[in-house]
């Protein structure tokens, strides 16, 4: 539907630009039409931003979940499901999530990213999306779906392309990569099945053990959840290690407070997915009409929650520009609310808190040498961020 727009979307943006437009709209209209991307309402303010996330009954994730639309056919659980059909999935991989499995996590994570850092900072720095922030969500991925080191290869390939022709819109490249993704993800399900695994110990043979009233989950969607996993939990580590790695270089005082304090890294790496929150364009579309934040929404109208407004909204956080390590408990919508939250927070964590610390400790300092190039809707954050590391 077209409306008398709100705002436009920028046709070229920098680190900072988003951060302005949305704060210009929470001040003056926080729930704000755009007829850019399809058409959608931006939802910016915390309280906003929540009401849509958890009254799943009114905002579905079953017509359109992403700004822009991404033109597809098939099902990915379990964002595409609304609750209780996304709740089986979720299940059959929370279950490898667990606070003593994430335990057991933690030196293998200290040495994979080691493993992709160490060079990097040894050659003096360079683009950390394509050096280093690209290739870890990749390789931890691939460990985590006790996946083959070729099929790892080939999705940091095809998810790369993904990535590069969803920021261009470039549709048929796009459904060319999803279809390859989809590929992967047929024929590791083939392999579980032709040689079967312990559902305790891989995530691709608990799908596949699932039971509901008695019957196996439909194999497409199984399928359409293993295409969501390997995709999703790579773009957002990505993006926002490049948003810590620009802060550091544009605040060294707080550099070398965490070089200094290594134990503040688990506050800081909260405010910085406070500050840098990487998605802006997950959606909801509403099933009937209703009014939200004084506007009238439409029956079928799509909504973006952008999470990375709605954390720097002053009326929750204040001082919400500012990178404060004592704040109160911070309500981060980072990682989504409701029934769809990430179920991956806490490995992502995990992760960016180890990335963070050895950031800090093997680097003296980080300089960017060029101007930040940054990912489009539905993202936040730097495609290309280049750097030069001194060493400790
Ligand atoms: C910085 C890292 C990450 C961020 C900021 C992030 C953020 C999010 C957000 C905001 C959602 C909710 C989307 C919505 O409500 O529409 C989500 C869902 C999801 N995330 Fe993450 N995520 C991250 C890493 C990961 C990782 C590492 C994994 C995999 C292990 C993962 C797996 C998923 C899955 C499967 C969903 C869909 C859940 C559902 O619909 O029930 N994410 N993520």
């Amino acid at each position: 539907m077209t409306r008398k727009p709100d705002f436009h979307v920028p046709a070229t943006e920098d680190f900072d630009s988003p951060h302005a437009l949305f704060a210009d709209l929470r001040g003056r209209c926080p729930v704000a039409w755009s007829n850019d991307l399809g058409g959608f309402w931006a939802v910016t303010s915390h309280a906003d931003a929540k009401r849509v996330l958890e009254d799943w009954r009114l905002f579905t994730t079953t017509v359109q979940n992403v700004v822009p639309p991404v033109a597809t056919t098939q099902r990915r659980p379990p964002l595409h499901l609304d609750p209780p059909d996304n709740i089986p999935y979720r299940n059959a991989i929370l279950r490898f999530l667990t606070p003593q499995r994430l335990e057991a996590w933690h030196p293998r994570i200290a040495t994979m990213v080691a493993r992709f850092l160490d060079p990097w900072v040894a050659k003096g720095g360079g683009d950390i999306c394509a050096d280093f922030s690209f290739l870890l969500p990749i390789a931890l991925l691939a460990e985590f779906f006790n996946l083959p080191p070729d099929d790892a290869e080939r999705i940091r390939m095809v998810g790369s392309e993904f990535n590069m022709a969803l920021q261009r819109q470039d549709l048929d490249t796009l459904r060319a990569k999803s279809d390859e993704l989809y590929d992967i993800a047929r024929s590791l399900i083939e392999d579980r099945v032709a040689h079967p695994r312990d559902p305790d110990t891989d995530p691709t043979a608990s799908l596949l053990a699932v039971r509901v009233d008695g019957q196996p989950l439909a194999r497409d969607l199984v399928l359409g959840a293993l295409r969501q996993f390997l995709l999703v939990g790579i773009i957002a580590p990505t993006t926002f290690i490049g948003s810590m790695a620009v802060h550091l270089a544009r605040h060294p005082e707080d550099h070398a407070q965490l070089t200094a304090n290594p134990d503040l890294v688990p506050d800081a790496t909260e405010e910085l997915l406070r500050l840098y929150t990487p998605y802006r364009g997950f959606a909801r579309t509403a099933r009937e009409d209703t009014e939200l934040g004084g506007r009238q929404i439409k029956a079928g109208e799509a909504l973006a929650v952008v999470f990375t407004s709605a954390n720097r909204d002053a009326a929750i956080f204040a001082d919400p520009d500012r990178f404060r390590l004592d704040r109160p408990a911070r309500d981060l919508l980072t990682f989504g609310r409701g029934p769809h939250m990430c179920p991956g927070a806490p490995l992502a964590r995990l992760l960016l808190q180890e990335v963070l610390r050895q950031l800090t400790t093997r680097t003296a300092r980080l300089t960017l040498t060029a101007e930040v190039e940054v990912t489009r809707w539905p993202e936040y954050g730097p495609l290309r961020a280049v750097f030069n590391a001194t060493p400790r």
